[in-house]
């Protein structure tokens, strides 16, 4: 079947979707970003990642592209046209195509807008899911408005082909002070002593992730405490469980953060719950 793109107004085969050499999101990495999962056909949480999208926008003085709901049309049909039941759509704003200068562009540009959709078969993050991951720790060398989900992601990049050359499946990032702030395209969580999780709180070091948000909301439901402060590495070691989140991965359980082994070295029965918790939160009363 072939994929199809969206492409400032058009549908276009996906081998074919081109932008401009001078797009400032090629050149400037001028431009945010959305991914939203699709389970059984069914955006998740697209409210709440249009909200992030929006706030991402106001926070770099882009405008809007195009109204919420001309934005769901498009986010729909990209779906519908790849045949998504399964999968992800991606969607990017650029300040849009202008012959290059740091400073913005005139009114007159208008902001250049990307989608993509793929179908990811749930079996393979199972898979993962069930032995569970490693990850490795690196210092988080980012920018510090973490927070504004930008497509300026080379520290990100760098951060998870190191975690790939040393066969882990996620890089987590530490601030100056010892503490883990997230992974390079994931939120961290621990699971202390009494059981409780523990996560960063939302500031400018770390992306306020939707699946995170979610999480919170099923933990609750749950009757499972969370404490929103930062950890360190070391604590994360010694920790009961660990895990990520993310749309791509749901709830990932983590397994060994560097060298050290978590808890018996098998996804933990708390990680294990959440994940199938999410699942259920994605596949039904979380979808729109
Ligand atoms: N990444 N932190 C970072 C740095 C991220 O890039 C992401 C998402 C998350 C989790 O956010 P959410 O739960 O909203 O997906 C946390 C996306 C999936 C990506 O870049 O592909």
């Amino acid at each position: 079947m072939s994929r199809v793109a969206y492409v400032n107004g058009r549908y276009v085969p996906h081998a074919h979707a081109r932008v401009h050499v001078e797009d400032r999101g090629y050149q400037f990495a001028d431009g945010v970003y959305e991914v939203i999962a699709v389970c059984g056909g069914r955006l998740v949480d697209v409210e709440p990642h249009f909200d992030r999208l929006e706030r991402s926008l106001a926070e770099v003085d882009m405008r809007r592209p195009m109204s919420r709901a001309a934005l769901a049309v498009v986010v729909n049909e990209t779906v519908r046209r790849n045949r998504v039941r399964d999968g992800i759509v991606y969607l990017q704003v650029s300040r849009g195509v202008a012959p290059r200068d740091h400073a913005f562009p005139g009114p007159g540009v208008r902001p250049a807008v990307v989608l993509t959709a793929k179908s990811v078969p749930p079996a393979r993050g199972d898979a993962k899911a069930a032995e569970g991951v490693r990850v490795v720790t690196l210092p988080d060398i980012r920018w510090r408005r973490c927070d504004i989900k930008s497509v300026s992601l080379l520290p990100n990049v760098l951060a998870k082909q190191r975690a790939r050359e040393a066969g882990a499946f996620e890089a987590w990032q530490v601030d100056a002070d010892g503490y883990v702030t997230e992974g390079s395209s994931t939120n961290a969580w621990i699971v202390d002593g009494e059981g409780n999780l523990v996560t960063r709180q939302t500031d400018t070091a770390i992306l306020s992730g939707i699946t995170r948000r979610a999480l919170l909301e099923v933990a609750e439901r749950e009757g499972i405490r969370v404490v929103e402060r930062p950890f360190t590495v070391a604590e994360a070691q010694a920790a009961r469980e660990a895990f990520v989140t993310s749309t791509t991965s749901f709830v990932m359980p983590v397994v060994q953060i560097d060298d050290r082994v978590i808890g018996n070295g098998v996804p933990g029965s708390i990680s294990r719950a959440l994940r199938e918790l999410y699942r259920r939160y994605a596949d039904g009363d979380g979808g729109a």
